[in-house]
Order: structure tokens, then C-alpha cells, then sequence
């Protein structure tokens, strides 16, 4: 009998009495089936390849004990895409970007995983203030998006990821004025988590005209009810475009630039 709750399942989320029954009957009933991950909208019986790695468990949940105070969320299926996505991203030439950083969750995972060399740089673009009212459209202010996720500092985060400096620049300030205002140089890796889809609109325009040839860019919740304004913006930059992207079933999305020819 598999007596184990993984974080962040239904079952997890139950109130304790309720917790013991419930995985009881996960047990027994016929027609249970072997999850190798269920969390995160996203249940799968397939090779999860994060459940055999002890370096990434470790680096997991040293972030998530810190990330979101009051909730212990299991986005491991997200958080080992990105990650891998921040490792494929090494063999091309350029700079590192993230656009809506928050508390550093996967700034973090990033720098522990993917080992970036010192010459590189991470460039952590965030209000760090929370989102800002201007340009939400009508459905976002409708949905209270102003200033949610204002639990953070740009002082923090520095602090937070020191231990991988040089490598980190926390640029706080809306992106509107501070990416262009970047000197990033050519973009190898950018993930996009903004959560408001004008900011990233305006981000994919201007990372588009900097990524790398081989080049790619993480969105984090293309995919995810509520973000319909953002997946519109999204799609409609995309639309015509050589590059592919590609919507993932974590609710994520990739697009890569094709590497240059030999
Ligand atoms: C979901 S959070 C990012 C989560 C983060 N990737 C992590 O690892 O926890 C979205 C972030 O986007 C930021 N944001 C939204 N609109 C912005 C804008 N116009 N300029 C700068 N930051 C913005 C918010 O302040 C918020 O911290």
C-alpha cells in the first residue's frame, strides 16, 4: 500500500481527517491509475524523468519551502521544462533574460541547474512591486490583476540570488521603460512570466529582434485559463512569423530560433 501525498495534489489540499480515506481509496478502487505525476492541471502515467533526479528534487525544494508563503505548490513538470529549456540555451551565444521574476523561484532554479558560466548574464526584469495597473485590458482589470503579486523586493531577490554572482542584474522598474532602456546584447534564453498581456506583448516584439540564431523563449502560462488577452497577443506577434511555437501540456509554450546555418 503506496501511503505517500505528493504536494500540491487534490489529495494534498484536503483537510487532514479527509486525507487518510481519501488515499485509501486512491488505493483500492479499480480503476485508480499509476499517476507519475498529477499537479499543476497536468496528470500524466508517462516517464517523469524530475522523480529520478536527487539534484533537482534537492534544488526543488529548497525553492518551494520560500516561494509562495502560504501554499506548497508542485510545479515540478514546469519547473523541469524550463530548466531543461535553460540548459539547451547554453550551447548558444548570448545573454539570459526572465521578464516577470517575482520572489526568484525560477530565477533560482535556473542558476542551479543550468550552471552558467560567469561571462554570462541573467538579466531579471520585474516591477518587483507587483503588476502594474496601466495597460491592463478590460477582462485583466475586471480579474483584479493590479498589484497582485507585490510581495517582494528587488533587494530580496539580490540577496536571494547572490551566491551565483556576477551572473544575476535584477533591473526593477515597469518593462515597458526598463528592457528597452537594457543593453542585453544578443538574447540566447528568455523566459516570459508576466502574467498581463501588453508587458508581454511588448517584451516578445523586442526579445524577438534580439534572440539569437538557435536561440529560445519559455512562456510560462500561454496555455492557462485567464490569460486569454495574453495568448492572443502572444499569438498574433507569432502569426506569419518563421520561428514555431509550441504549446506545451504543463500550459507553457516554447519557441525556438533556428540555429544559423553551418
Ligand atoms: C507570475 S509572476 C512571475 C513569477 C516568477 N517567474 C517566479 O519565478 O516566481 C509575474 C510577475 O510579473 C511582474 N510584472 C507584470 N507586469 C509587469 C510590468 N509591466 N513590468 C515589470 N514587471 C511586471 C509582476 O510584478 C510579477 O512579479
Amino acid at each position: 500500500m503506496d501511503w505517500s501525498v505528493a504536494p500540491g495534489t487534490r489529495i494534498a489540499r484536503l483537510p487532514r481527517p479527509l486525507q487518510v480515506p481519501a488515499v485509501l481509496l486512491r488505493e483500492i478502487l479499480p480503476h485508480r491509475r499509476p499517476w507519475t505525476y498529477d499537479a499543476d492541471g497536468l496528470a500524466t502515467v508517462h516517464h517523469s524523468p524530475f522523480l529520478e533526479d536527487e539534484a533537482f528534487a534537492r534544488s526543488y525544494d529548497r525553492m518551494a519551502a520560500d516561494w509562495f508563503r502560504d501554499e506548497v505548490v508542485d510545479v515540478r513538470w514546469r519547473m523541469w521544462l524550463l530548466t531543461r529549456w535553460a540548459r539547451y540555451a547554453r550551447a548558444v551565444p548570448g545573454a539570459y533574460a526572465e521578464f516577470g521574476t517575482y520572489r526568484g523561484g525560477c530565477a533560482r532554479m535556473i542558476l542551479a541547474t543550468a550552471e552558467l558560466d560567469p561571462g554570462r548574464r541573467f538579466h531579471l526584469f520585474d516591477t518587483y512591486a507587483g503588476i502594474p495597473e496601466a495597460r491592463l485590458t478590460p477582462a485583466e482589470r475586471e480579474a483584479r490583476f493590479a498589484g497582485r503579486l507585490a510581495d517582494t523586493s528587488a533587494g530580496d531577490v539580490r540577496e536571494l540570488l547572490s551566491p551565483w554572482d556576477p551572473v544575476p542584474n535584477v533591473v526593477a522598474g515597469d518593462v515597458f521603460d526598463t528592457f528597452p532602456a537594457t543593453e542585453t546584447g544578443p538574447i540566447a534564453f528568455a523566459h516570459i512570466d508576466l502574467n498581463a498581456a501588453a508587458p508581454t506583448e511588448h517584451v516578445l516584439v523586442h526579445v524577438l529582434e534580439r534572440l539569437a540564431p538557435g536561440g529560445a523563449i519559455v512562456f510560462d502560462d500561454y496555455g492557462w485559463a485567464g490569460y486569454e488577452d495574453q495568448r492572443a497577443r502572444i499569438d498574433a506577434v507569432v502569426a506569419g512569423r518563421p520561428e514555431e511555437l509550441i504549446a506545451l501540456p504543463t500550459g507553457q509554450a516554447v519557441l525556438l530560433r533556428a540555429p544559423a546555418a553551418a
